[in-house]
């Protein structure tokens, strides 16, 4: 099943209970948060007290995307605020292996994102013990960003790994994802869809996530 995970980036932070609520309605799951530290991404953004007060506020699943140097440091804090699933940069850890078994043990699903310049080749080991991969169609930052399209490429790899290796993860694409584009990422085996300009930008969130579960429902029914 796809689901479009609205990321409140690009929603008003002054009004966060309220943009959760209305992406909601709209049949949304969970909630995508990202987490930026100025180092790995330029551009900062908030840290665990806030996601224990978005946790307070809504029972959706939390999504949490770190782009921070030195993962580690911060993994269980960021699962007792709330984090339901935590991501964790390839390129930021040496210790890749430790910093997803640290997610686990802390109580979270633990999935690893790459950047667009970064090849599915270097998450190969650790395949087998990730719940989820994220593949940025985007480099991490900023919001409103145009959508890259040779990640999909990336997509469709991991689709095939998956399938070769009898593994279980779930693939998840995030950054300039619209109602045009989704049908194409739906296509290319993506199944988590983080959507956030194009929901929270639009006039309607609601109906952009209406909007957007529909046409990707659609391309899963037309998947090849
Ligand atoms: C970018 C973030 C994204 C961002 C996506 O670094 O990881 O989650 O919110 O925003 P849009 O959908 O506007 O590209
Ligand atoms: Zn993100």
């Amino acid at each position: 099943m796809v689901e479009i995970i609205p990321s409140i980036l690009s929603a008003d932070m002054a009004r966060l209970a309220e943009a959760i609520e209305t992406v909601k309605a709209g049949g949304a799951t969970r909630i995508h948060v990202d987490v930026m530290d100025g180092h790995f991404v330029p551009n900062i953004t908030i840290g665990p007290p806030v996601i224990s007060s978005i946790r307070r506020a809504t029972d959706l699943l939390l999504d949490v995307h770190l782009m921070i140097e030195e993962p580690d440091r911060f993994i269980p804090e960021f699962v007792r605020a709330g984090a339901d699933l935590l991501s964790v940069h390839q390129e930021t850890t040496t210790h890749l292996d430790r910093s997803l078994q640290l997610i686990r043990s802390s109580g979270a699903e633990a999935g690893v994102a790459i950047n667009p310049a970064t090849p599915v080749e270097t998450l190969t080991t650790v395949l087998e013990i990730v719940d989820f991969v994220l593949v940025m169609t985007v480099n991490p930052g900023f919001g409103g960003q145009k959508f890259i399209p040779y990640t999909l490429g990336k997509v469709r790899q991991l689709v095939r790994i998956r399938r070769e290796n009898n593994l279980a993860f779930r693939i998840e694409v995030d950054g300039g994802l619209t109602l045009e584009n989704v049908g194409e990422a739906v296509r290319a085996g993506a199944e988590l869809i983080v959507a956030g300009s194009s929901v929270y930008h639009s006039g309607d969130p609601r109906q952009a996530v209406e909007q957007m579960r529909k046409a990707s429902n659609e391309a899963t029914l037309s998947r090849i």
